[in-house]
C-alpha cells in the first residue's frame, strides 16, 4: 500500500513536471499543496521590482490607469503593503495551509501551472487559476465574470469551502484582529480596524500593482524595429488579420492586455458536456439559493460551472461562454483555458484553427482559419513575444518545453484544417487582401 502510494506520488510529480515543463531542480523546494514555498516566492517578487504604490506602475497609460482606479481604493504604499502581506498569509485559511499565493504562485506566472487548483484538504476544483498579473485592466473578475470588481473578488476564496475554507467573513476578521501585526497595518492603510471590505480592498490594491507590460511587442510597437523577429512580426499580422484573434483579444491603447472583457463560447470542452442537461440542473439548483456563495460553489465545485456565464445571467446565449482572458504573458501561464485543458499554445491555436468545437452556442466569431503549419508557428512565436522582459527566463524554459511537446503531441490538431475552404467571411476579406484589392 505504502509502496503503491509512494510510487504513484512520484509518478504524478514526474508526469506534472514533464507535462508543464515545471522546473525540477533541487532549489525549487515544494511547500503545502505543491506550491513554491512562500519565502522563495517573496524573494522572487522582490526581484521582479513591482511598484510599492507610491507611483503608477511603469508601462501603464495614465489615462487607462485613472479609469480603472476605484474611488474608494486609491493606490498608496500602506494599502499595497497590507495587501501583499495578506496575499501570502496562509493563516487566513481554515487549516493555515493555503494562501492566495498557493494558487497564484509568483514563481509560476501568478498561477499554479496545473489544470485545476487544489485548496484545503487537497480538494481539487474544476477551473484553471488565471494569473493575477495586469488585472487593473481586466473586469469583471473570474472566468464567468461573477465578481464585478477585484475588491469583491478577493474576499470569495477566503470562504470558498474548497479553496481557503474559512467558515465566514466574520471568522476571517476575528482572525485578523487576533494577529498582532494586522490591526496597526489596517489602521495605517484605511484608518479603521480590520474588516472584510478593507481586506478585499488591500488585496485588490496589491494585485493592481502586478503590472507586466514590458514585452518585445511593446518595444517593437514603440519603434524598435528589431525588437521582434520576422516570424513574430508575421505572427502579429496573422493575429490582427487572417487568424482573427484581435476581434476578441484586441491589443491597443484602450485594450492594453488583449481582452475585450466580454464573454464568448469558443467550444472549449463542449464535446464533453450536455449543456441542456446542465442548464436544467442549474435552474433547479439556483431556485433554492442564489447567493454569491451559491454561485461561487456551483462554478468551482460542480460540473455546472461548464455553463460559464450562464450560471451568472441565466441567459441562454451565455451558455458555455467565458470571459476572454488576457494574452499578455501567456508564455508562462500554461495550461490554458478555463478548465486548463490545453497544455501548449500550439494546442490553443490548433483549437481555433479548426473552428473551435461546434455546439449550438458557439460564438459567431469562431470559424475555421485554414492556417498552415508555418503560420501556426509564427502565431505562437508572436504570443511568446507578449512576455514581459522580467519573465524572460521562465519564457525561454516554457518555449523549449512547449515546442518539444508540440512536435509530437497535438491533441487538438485537425489535419484537414489547412486545406479546408475558409468560410464566406474569411475568404472574402482575405482573398481580396491577398489579391491586393
Ligand atoms: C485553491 C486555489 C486558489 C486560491 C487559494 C485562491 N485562488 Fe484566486 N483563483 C483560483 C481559480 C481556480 C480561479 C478561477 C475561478 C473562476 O474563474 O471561476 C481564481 C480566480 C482569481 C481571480 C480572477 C482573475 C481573473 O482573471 O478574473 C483573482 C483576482 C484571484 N483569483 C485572486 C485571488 C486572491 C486575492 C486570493 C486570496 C484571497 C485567491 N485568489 C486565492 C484559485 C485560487
Ligand atoms: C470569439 C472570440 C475569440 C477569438 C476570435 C479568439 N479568442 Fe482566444 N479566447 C477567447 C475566450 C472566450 C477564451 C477562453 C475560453 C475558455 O476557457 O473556455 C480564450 C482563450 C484564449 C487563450 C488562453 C489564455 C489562458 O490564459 O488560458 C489564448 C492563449 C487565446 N485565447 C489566444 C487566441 C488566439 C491566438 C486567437 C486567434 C487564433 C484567439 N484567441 C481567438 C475568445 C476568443
Amino acid at each position: 500500500m505504502t509502496f503503491f502510494r509512494g510510487t504513484f506520488g512520484a509518478l504524478a510529480v514526474f508526469a506534472t513536471s514533464v507535462w508543464f515543463g515545471l522546473p525540477s531542480t533541487p532549489q525549487d523546494a515544494v511547500g503545502p499543496h505543491g506550491a513554491t514555498p512562500i519565502d522563495v516566492q517573496e524573494r522572487r517578487l522582490d526581484a521582479l521590482r513591482i511598484g510599492d504604490g507610491s507611483a503608477m506602475p511603469p508601462g501603464v497609460d495614465p489615462e487607462m490607469w485613472k479609469i480603472h482606479q476605484p474611488e474608494d481604493n486609491a493606490i498608496d504604499p500602506a494599502r499595497v503593503a497590507l495587501g501583499r502581506k495578506l496575499f501570502f498569509d496562509a493563516r487566513l485559511s481554515r487549516d493555515a495551509s493555503v494562501s492566495c499565493a498557493t494558487c497564484h504562485d509568483v514563481v509560476r506566472g501568478f498561477g499554479d501551472a496545473r489544470p485545476a487548483s487544489e485548496g484545503i484538504d487537497g480538494q481539487v476544483g474544476r477551473r484553471n487559476a488565471p494569473p493575477t498579473m495586469n488585472l487593473f485592466a481586466v473586469a469583471p473578475a473570474f472566468w464567468d465574470g461573477r465578481s464585478a470588481t477585484l475588491e469583491v473578488q478577493a474576499i470569495q476564496p477566503l470562504v470558498n469551502p474548497i479553496e481557503m475554507g474559512m467558515p465566514s467573513h466574520d471568522a476571517v476578521v476575528a482572525k485578523l484582529k487576533d494577529i498582532p501585526e494586522y490591526p496597526p497595518l489596517f489602521r495605517a492603510a484605511y484608518g479603521r480596524d480590520p474588516n472584510i471590505a478593507d481586506t478585499g480592498r488591500a488585496l485588490a490594491a496589491f494585485q493592481r500593482m502586478l503590472v507586466f507590460l514590458g514585452a518585445p511587442f511593446d518595444r517593437w510597437r514603440g519603434g524598435a524595429a528589431d525588437a521582434m523577429s520576422e516570424s513574430e512580426r508575421r505572427g502579429f499580422a496573422l493575429y490582427e488579420g487572417k487568424a482573427r484573434c484581435a476581434t476578441c483579444h484586441p491589443l491597443n491603447a484602450s485594450h492594453p492586455v488583449g481582452t475585450d472583457n466580454l464573454f464568448h463560447n469558443t467550444g472549449v470542452s463542449a464535446d464533453k458536456r450536455d449543456f441542456e442537461k446542465l442548464v436544467r440542473k442549474v435552474l433547479l439548483a439556483l431556485d433554492y439559493g442564489n447567493s454569491t456563495a451559491d454561485v461561487d460553489h456551483l462554478a468551482l465545485a460542480t460540473d455546472m460551472g461548464e455553463l460559464g456565464r450562464f450560471v451568472v445571467t441565466k441567459r441562454r446565449h451565455d451558455i458555455g461562454a467565458f470571459r476572454t482572458p488576457q494574452v499578455r504573458n501567456v508564455a508562462v501561464t500554461a495550461p490554458y483555458m478555463h478548465d486548463g485543458s490545453m497544455a501548449t499554445l500550439w494546442d490553443v491555436v490548433d483549437h481555433y484553427n479548426k473552428g473551435g468545437i461546434d455546439n449550438p452556442f458557439l460564438d459567431g466569431g469562431i470559424e475555421a482559419l485554414a492556417l498552415s503549419e508555418a503560420e501556426i508557428d509564427d502565431l505562437v512565436a508572436f504570443l511568446f513575444a507578449l512576455t514581459d522582459d522580467r519573465l524572460a527566463g521562465p519564457k525561454s524554459k516554457a518555449r523549449e518545453a512547449q515546442y518539444e511537446r508540440s512536435r509530437t503531441v497535438r491533441p487538438f490538431r485537425d489535419v484537414d484544417a489547412a486545406s479546408r475552404r475558409r468560410s464566406g467571411f474569411a475568404s472574402r476579406v482575405f482573398d481580396e487582401k491577398d489579391a491586393g484589392k
